[in-house]
């Protein structure tokens, strides 16, 4: 049982980043292998609208994003990482998920699956805002249903953190440490069934 792990904040050691590698922790002690995707570390275009991906459901844009196409496809469950930028997700996971528009083509007008064999997979989405306001999450939860709908998966399950601003808050947090461990352990049992 593979877990593909994305991490979108620019940030080093940030606070999505500190969320998703407990995540991820909980993962490997429920006996899941992780994979860990750095979208900082990558080169990703954003789409350009060529739609060559409407005949054969793969993107000519030859860029880091080849490679994770297949991670992707491969994966059992997924978990992605973003802070909210201006009530969205960031700049990196934007690009990263809108060259994801190449499986949505395969799927709604090509007809394919996707990950063949594992049409019910989940993903979860971790998030954290420096503010207070009501609606932070909205734009991102929005994009995170209909990315994981792309890739023949649904969001499970998601952890969102307001009045999380400085690099390290989400450690005074509570209870969001023991919240991501815990969702990782239940992601992977739930998606073994
Ligand atoms: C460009 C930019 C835009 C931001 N926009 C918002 C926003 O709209 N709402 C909000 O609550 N926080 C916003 N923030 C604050 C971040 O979400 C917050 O600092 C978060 O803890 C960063 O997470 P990270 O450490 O994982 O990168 C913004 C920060 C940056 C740098």
């Amino acid at each position: 049982m593979k877990v593909l792990g994305i991490y979108g904040s620019p940030r080093r050691g940030g606070n999505t980043e500190l969320l998703l590698k407990e995540l991820l922790r909980g993962c490997r002690e429920a006996g899941a292998e992780v994979e860990e995707v750095f979208l900082r570390d990558l080169k990703i275009s954003p789409c350009l609208e060529i739609y060559a991906c409407k005949k054969d459901g793969k993107c000519p844009i030859k860029d880091d994003m080849q490679s994770l196409y297949e991670r992707l496809i491969e994966a059992d469950a997924l978990a992605l990482a973003s802070p909210v930028f201006f009530y969205a997700v960031s700049a990196h996971t934007k690009a990263f998920i809108d060259r994801c528009q190449a499986m949505w083509a395969k799927k709604y007008l090509l007809k394919q699956p996707i990950s063949p064999g594992k049409p019910q997979r989940k993903g979860v989405f971790l998030s954290v805002g420096g503010s207070k306001g009501s609606k932070v999450f909205d734009g991102s939860l929005l994009t995170m249903k209909y990315f994981y709908d792309a890739l023949d998966a649904t969001l499970y399950r998601s952890l969102l953190y307001q009045n999380i601003d400085a690099q390290g808050d989400i450690l005074q947090h509570p209870t969001a440490m023991a919240e991501a461990y815990a969702l990782g352990k239940e992601l992977v049992k739930e998606s073994s069934e």
